[in-house]
């Protein structure tokens, strides 16, 4: 039974609808355009403000402010609503296929049978790196962080195609796309071999790209490795779930990097370097590390102190949302996921998962956390079902990341072609030191 949607639709501004401000220094008064969009809130266009006005607005982290104009996904943070193109993501998520949804966030719509075919096999021309390129690894210590990996062979791949990339050709943006949805796969599980001293496998293209991913990590050349179809649905709803996020730091440190003009795969690097982050995508890491630190539930109320204590720097990681100050809907599913991989593997009594559960049931019973709307993140679930199958800890980012990427891509691909596209440069309120002389070396 298709389930009922939500009006999201927003009343458009009504005809010249402004917002007037009011210097009551000299009683100066500006009126400032409101612009509407498909659904979420208005915004009050401030982009003649400064020039007008000499004023900036103040906006430390952007709480409170749209960076650009993006079709790509809509979050309300209040419903907790996710959209990709207009498609809940619980419904992507039970259907689709993971490239299914990057063909949905590069073009807009949902390919057809043989769209996705030909998607695929287009994918499939990418899916290795340059022979060379193996070489990058063995610079590393085998106990670097998978992250530390990512982010010097993801950059890497700019001085592999850097001569090839000509930003303002369309055919040579989407080469770079594509290039960069079918070689994360083949880097991610190269950075996990490597770290455990396993020789890398080849892709073997057709095999489906979560269990491409799959064989690549957990294959050994020794023997056929055989995909487990309810891991490989695992990793393809894991990677549905982490595509794409609206204007996270990540997704926006890409878009900066790359309104410069800068090399598309450097502009990813420099995306996997903010996901790092324990705020961010190295939250799933954190979460298990905070998990196996409380270690059984008659400590979690130990932990609950300290989270709400300001004097201690401990937080809750996996709880909490820039925008979500509801359930985030990917965490949901998450939960869910994690039910049925650690049924199928027979680890419905996995300790972590129970404690997660009832730290989650505490949580969300301490007014703390419900007055400041901190419920769990698509980061509390993920790590406890990446674990059970089989990824250590420290690779969790590198998944996030892994699915990451199709979002990262697609919206440098809609920032570069965007028609008032041009370089990002926040300015700032400056509270250093009054304007003074240079004092000679003798007279200081
Ligand atoms: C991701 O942006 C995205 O879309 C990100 C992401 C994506 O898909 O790209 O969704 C992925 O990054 C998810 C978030 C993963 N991070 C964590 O789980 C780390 C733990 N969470 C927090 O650090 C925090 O909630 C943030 C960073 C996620 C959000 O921080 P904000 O929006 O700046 O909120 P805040 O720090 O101002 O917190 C508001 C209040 C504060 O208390 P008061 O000052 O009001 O008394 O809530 C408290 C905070 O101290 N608070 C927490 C808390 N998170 C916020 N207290 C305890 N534990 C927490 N986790």
């Amino acid at each position: 039974m298709k389930r009922a949607l939500p009006d999201l639709t927003i009343a458009p501004p009504v005809e010249g609808e402004k917002v007037t401000i009011v210097f009551h220094a000299d009683g100066r008064q500006y009126d400032l355009p409101v612009l509407g969009g498909t659904h979420g809130p208005k915004v009050i266009d401030v982009r003649p403000l400064y020039a007008e006005t000499g004023y900036f607005t103040y906006d430390p982290g952007f709480m409170s402010t749209a960076s650009c104009d993006s079709a790509i996904t809509f979050i309300d943070g209040e419903r907790g609503i996710l959209l990709h193109r207009g498609y809940p993501i619980e419904e992507l998520a039970a259907h689709a296929d993971f490239l299914e949804v990057c063909y949905l966030l590069l073009y807009g719509k949902l390919p057809t049978q043989s769209e996705l075919k030909q998607f695929d096999d287009l994918i499939g021309h990418h899916t290795m790196v340059h022979e060379q390129f193996k070489r990058l690894f063995e610079g590393f210590r085998r106990d670097a962080h998978p992250m530390a990996v990512m982010v010097g062979t993801v950059g890497a791949l700019s001085a592999f195609y850097h001569d090839k990339i000509d930003i303002t050709d369309p055919e040579a943006r989407m080469v770079a796309t594509h290039r960069l949805i079918a070689k994360m796969p083949t880097i991610c599980a190269m950075a996990f071999k490597y770290s455990l001293g396993q020789p890398f496998l080849y892709p073997r293209n057709g095999l489906g790209y979560a269990s491409n991913f799959l064989r690549m990590a957990f294959g050994i050349p020794a023997q056929e490795y055989v995909v487990s179809p309810v891991l490989a649905r695992a990793i393809n709803r894991f990677l549905v779930l982490h595509a794409d996020h609206e204007q996270n730091a990540s997704t926006a440190t890409v878009r900066i990097a790359g309104s410069s003009h800068a090399n598309p795969y450097a502009c990813v690097a420099a995306g996997i370097t903010a996901l790092w982050g324990p705020d961010h995508g190295g939250a799933n890491e954190a979460v298990v590390n905070m998990l196996e630190e409380i270690g059984s539930k008659d400590r979690i109320p130990i932990y609950i102190k300290r989270a709400k204590d300001k004097s201690d720097p401990f937080r809750l990681t996996g709880f909490g949302h820039r925008v979500y100050k509801n359930y985030d809907p990917r965490a949901a599913i998450l939960r869910e996921s994690c039910h049925e991989v650690l049924a199928e593997l027979g680890k419905n009594e996995e300790p972590l998962f129970a404690l997660a559960l009832e730290l989650e049931r505490i949580a969300l019973d301490d007014d703390y956390f419900v007055q400041r709307k901190l419920f769990p993140n698509v980061d509390f679930y993920s790590g406890i079902m990446l674990r059970a199958i089989g990824f250590p800890k420290a690779m969790f980012p590198s998944l996030f990341a892994l699915g990451r990427t199709i979002g990262w891509i697609a919206q440098w691909k809609e920032m570069i072609e965007a028609p008032d596209q041009h370089i990002a440069r926040p300015r700032q309120r400056y509270t250093g030191h009054p304007i003074r002389p240079y004092l000679p070396l003798a007279e200081r």
